[in-house]
């Protein structure tokens, strides 16, 4: 069985840097993203040319049995993705399992083997939707690109890297067509936040954010809902409870205000991506985020508390206007009415789709000028939105 990946552990380039700085990339990381910077820009008519010669592209999912690999998987089919062939690969724990794909306009249905993630299972791959840990990444997806592949990645090994775009397509679509082999798909709190809060920004300009988190037990992965739904049954019929594996803490019942590790001066690796991946994706490299982030005992959706600090006043009601047609955002605010009418964004609600919900907008009554402090609330469903859903969507952008 492969061993459990550690969830706390810190991402390779998350150094001890001041909080205002943005971490430095070193060692390994550094000699890839040099090696990227040797390449041309893409050209990403060459994907769009190799689709249309050869009637759709090969496409390999790295991690396609995980909770965002699957997910990823259904996306190609739903979204029509042009695909000739699809390679799906996993651990030696699924080497050999068969899957049963479903068929899209340009595949047709049949069985799918899953193999493990090798070089070799790479090879004359046009590209590679990646949905695994780091290090298998940062393993395999170098070699894989200089042979020709193009990468999308949901790891967090290559986000912060000079060469490679990270890419939120509500946010910064034109980055992706500068990328040198690899896409960077972002932290999936950060993508939930900034779908709504871009808008926003757009119109009155953004100087920090405090962000809390809600995080579904599925960030963590096919192991993580499997402890959570293990420790809420051993509930249910009054058993002991399985020791802690994926979550140091029992889930159920409870709250984990730890999602990956402590930095020396009290933030997680996970709080510091809010900041670090905000400023990259938004292009504001002075964004200061203060972050907490909390792993709740809900299955799927991730939700956020988020409050704004704005250069120019932006009322309640324009926020509102701005987030009713803004792309990928769901405007659900009607905190007045009486149930069932009332609604605001919850998890429930918002789980197997792709739009990011937004209510509970308010003046933030702690800022200084509440004028130009706003309050808001959204939940997304963070396999799709915050990882498969936006890697395709980003894959989609180098193909049409
Ligand atoms: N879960 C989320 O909400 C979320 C959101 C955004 C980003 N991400 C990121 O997306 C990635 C996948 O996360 P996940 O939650 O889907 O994790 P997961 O459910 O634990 O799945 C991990 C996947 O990696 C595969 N794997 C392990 N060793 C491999 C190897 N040597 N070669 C190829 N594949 C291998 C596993 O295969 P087996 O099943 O065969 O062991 C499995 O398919 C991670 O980098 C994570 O940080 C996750």
């Amino acid at each position: 069985m492969a061993a459990p990946e550690n969830p706390f552990a810190n991402g390779p380039i998350q150094e001890q840097d001041p909080i205002s700085a943005t971490p430095q990339v070193t060692g390994e990381l550094l000699a890839i993203d040099e090696a990227l910077a040797a390449r041309p820009a893409a050209n990403a008519a060459d994907l769009k040319a190799v689709a249309a010669r050869e009637g759709g592209l090969d496409v390999a999912v790295v991690g396609a049995t995980g909770a965002v690999g699957r997910q990823m998987v259904e996306c190609l089919a739903e979204r029509d993705f042009p695909l000739r062939r699809l390679r799906l690969l996993g651990s030696d724990r699924t080497d050999g399992d068969v899957f049963d794909w479903q068929g899209n306009a340009s595949l047709p249905a049949g069985p799918i083997t899953f193999h493990k993630g090798t070089h070799e299972a790479l090879e004359g791959v046009d590209l590679i939707l990646g949905a695994a840990a780091n290090d298998i990444a940062i393993e395999l997806y170098p070699r894989a690109v200089e042979a020709g592949a193009v990468v999308v990645d949901n790891s967090s090994a290559f986000r912060l890297l000079p060469h490679v775009p990270l890419v939120v397509p509500e946010v910064n679509a034109a980055d992706a067509f500068a990328h040198h082999g690899i896409v960077a798909n972002p932290n999936c709190a950060t993508i939930i936040c900034l779908v709504p809060v871009w808008p926003l920004a757009q119109r009155a300009g953004l100087t920090s954010m405090v962000v809390s988190t809600y995080q579904a037990a599925s960030g963590a992965g096919r192991r993580g809902m499997e402890d959570l739904v293990a420790e809420e049954a051993a509930l249910a019929l009054g058993e002991p409870l399985p020791a802690p594996g994926t979550f140091p803490y029992q889930l159920a019942l409870n709250l984990i205000p730890q999602i990956g590790g402590f930095d020396g001066r009290g933030y997680t690796s996970e709080e510091m991506k809010l900041q670090n991946e905000g400023r990259k994706i938004m292009h504001l490299p002075e964004l200061r985020v203060g972050c907490t982030c909390v792993r709740v005992p809900v299955m799927r959706s991730h939700a956020e508390s988020v409050t704004l600090r704005l250069e120019r006043p932006l009322s309640p009601a324009e926020a509102r206007e701005i987030l009713a047609s803004a792309p990928g955002v769901k405007l659900v605010d009607e905190p007045a009415a009486e149930p069932p009418a009332r609604r605001y964004p919850m998890p429930i609600d918002t789980s197997d789709q792709d739009l990011v919900a937004v209510g509970r907008i308010r003046e933030d009554l702690a800022a200084e000028d509440p004028s130009k402090g706003l309050c808001l609330w959204c939940s997304g469903d963070q396999i799709r939105k915050g990882a498969a859903s936006n890697t395709v969507q980003i894959a989609e952008l180098l193909v049409r």
